[in-house]
């Protein structure tokens, strides 16, 4: 075996989990980040986890509002996932700049894309600096799922977001 930096162990481990973080911008739109560093944490109560970079404009808005959506985006998001990972909410309204179809999830203010395989909604519980990231560890209120829709996974690392396939 070889040695590895961490960068080049995620492309050994894809494709890895993909989520689209969901949050509130000030004037009540949502922001939308794709984020790779999630796990579930705890069956009972339902927690879950995400680290965001120290400067990320999702983070500040979770741990100011306390609230999430953790989504699964669907397949025909593939293009919208990378643009939203290449700009910031805190300058960019990115819903509307890749023209991404959103709906309304019942008892939250935040919206989700239309095109959503699983959708977590989570109340931040906690936060632990993890050396540039901050972990967000967050109680799941609720989960949406339509397994009708194919969900997508980060490969090479986190360069590419395609679907996985079985087998
Ligand atoms: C496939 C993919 C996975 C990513 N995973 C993470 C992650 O786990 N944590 C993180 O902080 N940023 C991650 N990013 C980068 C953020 O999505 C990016 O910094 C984004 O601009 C943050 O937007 P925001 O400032 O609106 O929150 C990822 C980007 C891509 C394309």
């Amino acid at each position: 075996m070889k040695e590895r930096n961490i960068l080049e162990a995620t492309v050994l481990t894809s494709p890895n989990p993909l989520t689209l973080i969901c949050s509130q911008n000030e004037d009540g739109t949502t922001n939308l980040a794709p984020i790779c560093f999630v796990s579930y944490l705890s069956f009972n109560p339902p927690m879950i986890g995400f680290a965001c970079g120290k400067q990320s404009h999702t983070g500040k808005r979770v741990r100011e509002t306390g609230k999430a959506i953790v989504t699964v985006p669907g397949q025909s998001l593939a293009q919208a996932v990378m643009a939203c990972g290449s700009t910031t909410g805190a300058s960019t309204h990115k819903v509307a700049e890749n023209h991404i179809e959103m709906v309304d999830v019942e008892g939250s203010s935040i919206q989700i894309p239309a095109d959503t395989r699983l959708a977590m909604v989570a109340t931040l519980k906690q936060t632990v600096e993890v050396g540039d990231h901050i972990l967000h560890i967050c109680q799941v209120d609720q989960f949406l799922g339509d397994e009708s829709r194919q969900g997508l996974y980060a490969w090479n690392g986190f360069g590419k977001v395609a679907p996985a396939q079985e087998g």
